[in-house]
């Protein structure tokens, strides 16, 4: 059997995506977690993280200001030790540069709470209201250039009920995206791109 592949899990907030995949990461998983990786030095995930017996590190975005290219230089140095094979974003919440996302080409993930090309980017739950949408739901996706752009490997999906707010919808999209981000990885760390429909 192959070694598993090493995954580094990239967050900004509480983290719950990370759990997911870190907690599926057992047994006969193709994959298992070597870092968890924050730009937020206070975000809770990384507590949840050591809990769960991760290693952790932060590099706070703010300091770099707008230079971004310096920001990802300082991600990559702290990768390069954990020597991850697949970056998986887990409500990152910075955009990337085309030099990163280039440099990693092939090898990140993304989870985005919208079913995608629908509702790029910030707002998506109060968009989907706003249109009226009868569904809702999310999509895991390769990251390129492209903000929430990169090939669909995965989605699922949920109704949208008559008494939905954002956060109602938000709720029920969050309990879909820990069983999606879950199934895709252990697809993707076996070589597998077939996308994943869920329900
Ligand atoms: C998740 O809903 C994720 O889909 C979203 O942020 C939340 C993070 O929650 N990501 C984006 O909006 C990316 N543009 P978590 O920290 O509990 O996993």
């Amino acid at each position: 059997m192959t070694d598993p592949k090493r995954v580094a899990i990239l967050i900004s907030g509480s983290g719950s995506n990370m759990v997911a995949l870190a907690e599926s990461m057992t047994g006969d998983h193709p994959a298992r977690p070597v870092l968890v990786l924050s730009n937020d030095p206070g975000a809770k995930g990384l507590d949840r993280a050591r809990a769960i017996g991760i290693p952790v590190a932060a590099v706070d975005h703010r300091p770099f200001g707008k230079d971004r290219a310096a920001f990802e230089a300082a991600l990559m140095d702290r990768l390069a030790e954990a020597r991850p094979d697949i970056l998986c974003l887990a409500g990152f919440m910075r955009v990337l540069t085309p030099g990163f996302t280039e440099a990693w080409a092939g090898r990140m993930l993304n989870i985005h709470p919208s079913l995608l090309p629908n509702y790029r980017g910030l707002h998506t739950h109060a968009r989907a209201l706003e249109a009226g949408d009868a569904e809702a739901g999310c999509t895991v996706h390769e990251v390129t250039a492209e903000l929430d752009g990169g090939p669909i490997l995965g989605q699922a999906r949920v109704p949208v009920l008559p008494d939905d707010t954002a956060d109602t919808l938000a709720a029920r999209v969050l309990v879909q995206e820990h069983a999606l981000y879950p199934a895709v990885l252990r697809r993707f760390a076996a070589g597998d791109r077939t996308p994943v429909l869920l329900p």
